[in-house]
């Protein structure tokens, strides 16, 4: 696993900051050296002069300026050193936060493409009570494109770049441009992401672990993922100044069908990947952004499709994050063009893997009893994709860890959450439940955004605590205008004292299918293990059906 890659990461950390920041175009020297000459009186020749050449010299600026930004993009595609140039700053709320190069408002409307921000900020467990465990099931970081979107998106490119010219300067780029990302595997910034979770990992739950309770950390198979738990464990040991070094523990083969693994989301033959939905909405939005394309682009043999457009919007987002810069092909798209285009990821994946597919969740059930027994500290019980062999030996196993960390994929994570009961698509605030999302019309409503379920690297954290510790009776005058110690009283009445509380990527989770949740988000363990029936029965007859 120590292949360039990492030697690469090791040198851009001691590499000081370059100009690969997001800095908006305008903020190149032509302001600052026209700026003092507009303040001056211009009264006699001398002073003419001066105007003049300052003027030249502005030109001059400008035209190396400009001269340099095109260089620069031209290369840097080909440049193999062009991540060891960008360095970041070690401050992890940059991670917290998205991508420091990117405008911020856009990089959250790109989906499963989206870097990891905290959704909120992390609210500690209420003072009653303490963490006994955590279960950490995560995304692999940024990568490049897959094999089937670097395919979309060569096509797409090949066909825009026919173009004799554009009409629209936007595009100018386009003609001198050179494709240069990898395929599959994970980025630099990827590797930066997990290691900050690892980071962070360690900084809230570290009392939970010790030399005879290390994290047990498990991957599937696939490189990026790999890599990615590697990066998580070296984030954690660092900050624990190499004390505790979590192994990488178990590597779950990708042998399609061949290998039961529940941190991979092929495990069931007759899952489709219905389009249909998708079709009918990148009609609407993406067939307007071919049809515009396809207009300033003079002498094209073959006309943009819709499924080119949305490629171009992909390139956008995995360019920006693997050159860490923000691609001049977003430039070509506006906010509501992004918009359209997370809808569609959305989309996708609802009906795929998520609540809008009959089979898609039962290939979440397998990690769920896994989760279930860990929080219970029982043997699993499942008939689905658990491996008896490995999930009954103490070795491959284990109960009783403090730490749990898993890493995986986005449509496996969406088929656990969607197994679990989380994220229905109901309209926010509404608990009937019946929706689906409308393929004709974009949902702004809805509670299915990606962006906030899985974005790269992004993490549901379920952890299991104990409550009704006895307080120092401070709550005399006490202002309690939020509930908490009131419900920190009801919780001390109750005969539970564990309870459970889930988080996606940082935000807790009203848990509606769990009997007695509380307003902290807190449940106890015994109703959540009851609320999991569907995963507890085996997906109710769809795991059948996977193979019928
Ligand atoms: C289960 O795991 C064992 C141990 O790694 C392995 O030998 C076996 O092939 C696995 N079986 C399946 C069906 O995954
Ligand atoms: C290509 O797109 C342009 C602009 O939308 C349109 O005018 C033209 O008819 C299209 N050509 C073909 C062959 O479809
Ligand atoms: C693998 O999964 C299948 C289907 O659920 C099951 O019949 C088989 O026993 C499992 N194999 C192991 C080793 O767990
Ligand atoms: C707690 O347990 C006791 C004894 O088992 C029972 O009588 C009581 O009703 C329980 N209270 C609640 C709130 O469930």
């Amino acid at each position: 696993m120590q292949g360039d890659h990492d030697g690469r990461h090791q040198q851009r950390i001691s590499e000081p900051k370059s100009a690969h920041y997001y800095t908006p175009d305008s903020d190149v020297a032509y302001p600052l050296i026209y700026a003092p000459i507009t303040q001056r009186k211009l009264s006699n020749v001398r002073t003419r002069l001066r105007h003049a050449f300052l003027l030249l010299l502005a030109l001059l600026a400008l035209l190396v300026s400009g001269y340099s930004i095109v260089t620069h993009r031209d290369v840097r595609a080909n440049d193999p050193l062009r991540h060891v140039r960008s360095a970041r700053p070690v401050d992890s709320d940059n991670y917290d936060s998205g991508a420091s190069f990117a405008p911020p408002a856009i990089p959250k409307l790109w989906a499963v493409y989206a870097p990891y921000s905290s959704v909120e900020v992390y609210e500690p467990p209420p003072e009653d009570c303490r963490v006994t465990q955590v279960n950490i099931l995560q995304r692999h970081g940024a990568r490049y494109p897959t094999f089937g979107q670097s395919t979309r998106i060569a096509k797409a490119l090949s066909r825009l770049q026919s173009a004799d010219s554009f009409l629209d300067e936007r595009l100018h780029f386009v003609t001198n441009y050179q494709y240069g990302l990898g395929v599959n595997n994970l980025i630099p910034f990827g590797e930066s992401q997990s290691h900050e979770s690892g980071r962070k990992s360690f900084a809230r739950y570290s009392k939970l672990t010790n030399w005879d309770n290390l994290p047990f950390v498990r991957a599937s198979g696939s490189d990026r993922v790999v890599r990615s738990a590697l990066k998580w464990i070296e984030g954690f040991a660092t900050s624990s100044g190499d004390v505790l070094q979590p192994p990488l523990a178990l590597i779950l083969p990708q042998v399609i069908g061949g290998y039961n693994n529940t941190l991979e989301d092929k495990s069931c033959p007759n899952l489709g990947h219905p389009l249909g939905q998708v079709q009918e909405w990148q009609s609407r939005y993406a067939q307007p952004i071919a049809d515009r394309l396809n207009a300033v682009a003079r002498g094209i043999p073959n006309n943009l499709t819709a499924e080119d457009a949305e490629a171009l919007i992909e390139l956008c987002t995995m360019e920006t994050l693997a050159v860490e810069e923000y691609s001049p092909f977003c430039e070509l798209f506006s906010k509501e063009e992004f918009e359209g285009f997370e809808y569609s990821v959305d989309l996708d994946k609802f009906y795929f893997t998520g609540h809008g597919s009959q089979l898609g969740p039962v290939e979440g059930v397998g990690y769920v009893n896994e989760l279930l027994a860990r929080l219970i500290n029982q043997p699993v019980q499942d008939r689905t994709q658990t491996n008896t062999t490995l999930d009954s030996n103490p070795e491959t196993f284990p109960l009783g860890r403090g730490i749990y960390a898993d890493f995986s994929h986005d449509n496996l994570i969406v088929a656990v959450v969607s197994a679990m009961g989380l994220f229905k698509n109901h309209r926010m605030g509404d608990t009937s439940n019946t929706g689906v999302l409308d393929p004709e019309k974009l949902d702004r409503s809805r509670a299915w955004f990606l962006s906030r379920i899985v974005p790269f690297s992004g993490r549901m954290v379920v952890e299991r605590m104990e409550c009704g510790i006895p307080l120092n009776d401070d709550a005399v005058g006490y202002d309690d205008s939020t509930g908490m110690k009131e419900r920190q009283r009801r919780r001390a009445e109750r005969n539970d004292s564990v309870y459970v509380r889930i988080l996606m990527n940082d935000a807790v989770q009203g848990l509606e299918f769990c009997e007695g949740v509380d307003g902290d988000g807190l449940c106890p363990l015994h109703a959540f293990v009851h609320s999991q029936a569907y995963a507890r029965e085996n997906g109710q007859g769809d795991w059948e059906r996977c193979f019928e």
